[in-house]
């Protein structure tokens, strides 16, 4: 039985959390830094002027990169798994695979659009990827939320998945198909889903890279309908600010029947 979440509240957790100690700690010392230029009184004049600029200038960038993380990690993953889920046509019976779960954002989401239905998560549980990710945490969240009958984790690679050909109704996957660093090792794990997925089934795959080449593949392996959601002005701006290293959005498809 899970055992976290003793306040019933589901904690869905950071995602690289690795990376976020990084801009938090790195933003710290560029502010210390800077301080102490910008209340030095034997730098000479120059020294002191570019000192504060530079190290000014890193310490808003790093700890802004940081509040960044935070804030998509906490908030505004949960809004975009609404908007995403609510892209299917529930019936309630469904059959739904949530590849990548890590603490379960979307498998409880879409447990939660169920009556009879019920929600696989798969996940390798990597601590680089997801901060304290295991399947008691997903579990205890299932828990938070009431949705434990409806939920089943497994231990398993998004490379090979351990199910029968065309058995599920919907896939979902949520930041995790870009921790695959070998575009053969994506287009591995894109083969999976295609495969598990039913006839007429659909596909949701949301990540913060590599949209443009998961779409692509699709339409490659015959996938149809496949369409694009993002936030346009969102998506300029944080490719900006990120050098287009992290741009959430999602695309969706069908399997041809
Ligand atoms: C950033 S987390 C996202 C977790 C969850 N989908 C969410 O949105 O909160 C990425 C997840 O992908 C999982 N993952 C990475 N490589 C994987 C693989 N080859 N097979 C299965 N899961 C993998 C990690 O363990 C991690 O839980």
């Amino acid at each position: 039985m899970a055992s976290e979440n003793i306040q019933g509240k589901p904690n869905y957790g950071i995602d690289a959390p690795g990376l976020l100690r990084f801009f938090f700690i790195a933003g710290a010392v560029a502010l210390t830094i800077f301080l102490v230029t910008l209340c030095s009184s034997t730098l000479g004049q120059l020294i002191k002027i570019t000192g504060t600029v530079v190290f000014g200038t890193a310490a808003i960038y790093l700890l802004g990169m940081g509040c960044l993380m935070l804030y998509s990690s906490k908030a505004m993953k949960l809004k975009d798994r609404e908007k995403l889920l609510d892209l299917v046509q529930w019936s309630g019976s469904e059959l739904v695979l949530d590849v990548g779960c890590g603490r379960g954002l979307m498998l409880i989401g879409a447990a939660k659009r169920l009556t009879s239905g019920k929600v696989i998560g798969i996940d390798l549980w990597q601590q680089q990827d997801q901060a304290n990710n295991n399947s008691d945490a997903a579990l205890s969240n299932a828990e938070a939320e009431g949705v434990m009958e409806r939920i089943e984790v497994k231990t398993a690679d998004m490379r090979q998945l351990p199910f029968l050909d065309d058995l599920f109704d919907v896939v979902v996957s949520s930041w995790a198909v870009h921790n695959l660093e070998a575009e053969a090792d994506r287009e591995k794990a894109l083969d999976e889903i295609i495969r598990v997925l039913k006839p007429n089934g659909m596909i949701i795959l949301s990540d913060i890279v590599y949209q443009l080449e998961y779409a692509k593949y699709f339409e490659l392996r015959g996938m149809v309908n496949i369409r694009f959601y993002n936030n346009a002005i969102r998506d300029v701006i944080l490719k900006t600010v990120t050098f287009g290293s992290f741009a959430p959005s999602a695309v969706s498809a069908y399997k041809n029947v």
